[in-house]
């Protein structure tokens, strides 16, 4: 039943587009007191189709409010993801004695000799705050007739050389643009030949300099997004890399086939970050899409489809010699905090498992969990009906997971139903997990955030209660806390 699902899969707390299909994020950019959400788009079908961009700001990256759509299709072509900038300067002249936003974007359309699919790089700028878009004239403004898949231009403002710094990948590699002005391009560098996952086409780059714990030092990430291999069952997901950035192009730190995941759900794809965040606030803060091309045009929500990550802070800390990327959801998701439980000393077992009824099911939950016996310890999260996601962790194998094999609606596609996760160490047999429940997603962060899981959960009936337990022997949670969260307001 289409009407029924639409109602029960929308989400509470995460951005969903007003109806029909929405992909990844672009546009990312704080603007006079807003940040901006624009996201692929079609507009006509729950199907992935001719993009565009659709549109959304918010005060606070909690609450939404859509606007009209921004881009549409032009004679160039369809418009796929890109970026946002502020011209502070108007280095670009498109602004009279002013600033104002400049979006960077791909137009793909068709080769009109070799019919082969073509894509080049374009802007539109907007002088009232994003209501309303100009194409630019001389679109487009950055063509490499020889490169397939080149797309996705990230854009950002290099003080140190005092230009405009593009990334933006090509199938199988990134490459580093310069520019004075946003209007004329050069080439600086390239990366990423054999380095990290090729498990499929590189999409959506995004690059920028973060502090090392309070070392005072920095290093660069660069976070690429690597499409569907229909030979991989984890479909596509996002990489990152550590490393240096001269200017020019980048260096990774780590060996080439280090590959460094950005999250271990199977839900979290062609995430960057917002630009512009004023320098007093400093955080770099990402959002993702959270869906998977192996299945995302058969999800079971009927006449809406896709939906964006909370947004999260992301920073670097350095772990066994090595620096990572840590992820925790913007603080501001705390004002849809409700009622508050929490429970302490709670000993389970097999035999007398914790069990809470919930009358809500928006949840966000903490658990600190001392794994005494060495038992693989579960939280399972079960519907009024017949499915649970089990959120998971086995001391044997050091291993968090989620299992959502029977979780509700799985038969929409055959790799859907599956048990998958990260490597993860406990602390003198002690760990802490974070769980955001939502009636979509479930997102789990462990590890003071470097381990993070995604995934998109369709219960057969509407999540009404806790349970946590071991598989065998005896687990204490030492700490166990539940907000009820209220849903956000999209207007
Ligand atoms: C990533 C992606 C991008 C492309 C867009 C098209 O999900 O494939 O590379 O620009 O989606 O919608």
């Amino acid at each position: 039943n289409q009407q029924n699902n639409d109602d029960r899969f929308r989400p509470g707390f995460h951005f969903s587009p007003p109806a029909n299909w929405a992909n990844d994020p672009n546009g990312l950019v704080y603007y006079e007191g807003s940040y901006h959400l624009f996201y692929q788009y079609h507009p006509y079908s729950n199907k992935w189709g001719p993009m565009h961009w659709g549109h959304a700001i918010s005060k606070d990256l909690v609450q939404w409010q859509h606007e009209p759509i921004a881009l549409f299709p032009d004679e160039h072509g369809a418009i796929f993801s890109g970026c946002c900038v502020v011209d502070w300067k108007n280095s670009s002249g498109l602004f009279v004695d002013s600033h104002g936003l400049v979006a960077i974007f791909t137009h793909a359309d068709t080769h009109p000799v070799t019919g082969q699919p073509r894509q080049r790089q374009s802007l539109a700028y907007s002088s009232d705050k994003g209501q309303t878009w100009h194409k630019y004239d001389g679109n487009p403004v950055l063509a490499e007739d020889d490169l397939i898949d080149f797309r996705d231009p990230k854009v950002f403002w290099h003080p140190q050389s005092e230009r405009w710094i593009m990334a933006i990948v090509a199938g199988d590699h990134a490459r580093f643009y310069a520019s004075p002005n946003l209007l004329e391009w050069t080439l600086t560098g390239e990366f990423g030949k054999g380095e990290g996952s090729h498990d499929g086409v590189w999409e959506c780059p995004d690059l920028f300099e973060l502090p090392v714990d309070n070392t005072g030092r920095t290093k660069w990430v660069l976070i690429i997004s690597i499409g569907d291999n229909p030979n991989c069952p984890e479909g596509s997901r996002t990489q990152y890399f550590i490393g240096e950035f001269d200017g020019n192009t980048f260096v990774n730190d780590n060996p080439a086939d280090h590959i460094l995941w950005l999250d271990h759900g199977r839900d979290n794809y062609a995430g960057v970050t917002w630009s512009d965040v004023p320098q007093e606030d400093g955080r770099r803060i990402l959002i993702g899409w959270m869906s998977n091309w192996k299945y995302a045009n058969e999800t079971p929500t009927g006449s809406w489809r896709g939906a964006m990550t909370l947004p999260r802070v992301l920073s670097l800390a350095s772990k066994d010699g090595n620096v990572v990327l840590i992820q925790a959801p913007v603080r501001e998701v705390e004002q849809l905090r409700k009622e508050f439980m929490s429970w302490s000393g709670i000993t389970v077992t097999p035999a007398a498992p914790f069990i809470q009824k919930m009358n809500e099911d928006l949840l966000e939950i903490e658990a600190d969990i001392d794994l005494r016996s060495g038992s693989e310890f579960h939280i399972r999260l079960k519907s009024s009906g017949l499915s649970e996601i089990v959120i998971g962790y086995d001391p044997a194998k050091e291993w968090l997971f989620i299992d959502r094999s029977n979780s509700g609606v799985t038969d929409f596609h055959p790799s859907f139903a599956s048990k998958h996760g990260a490597k993860m160490v406990s602390k003198n047999g002690k760990i802490k997990l974070q769980i955001w429940v939502d009636r979509n997603a479930v997102e789990v962060y462990a590890d003071h955030g470097m381990v993070v899981l995604t995934d998109q959960i369709f219960l057969d009936a509407p999540m009404d209660r806790v349970e946590v337990s071991t598989q065998s022997g005896e687990a204490v949670l030492d700490s166990l806390q539940i907000h009820t969260l209220e849903p956000i307001h999209i207007l």
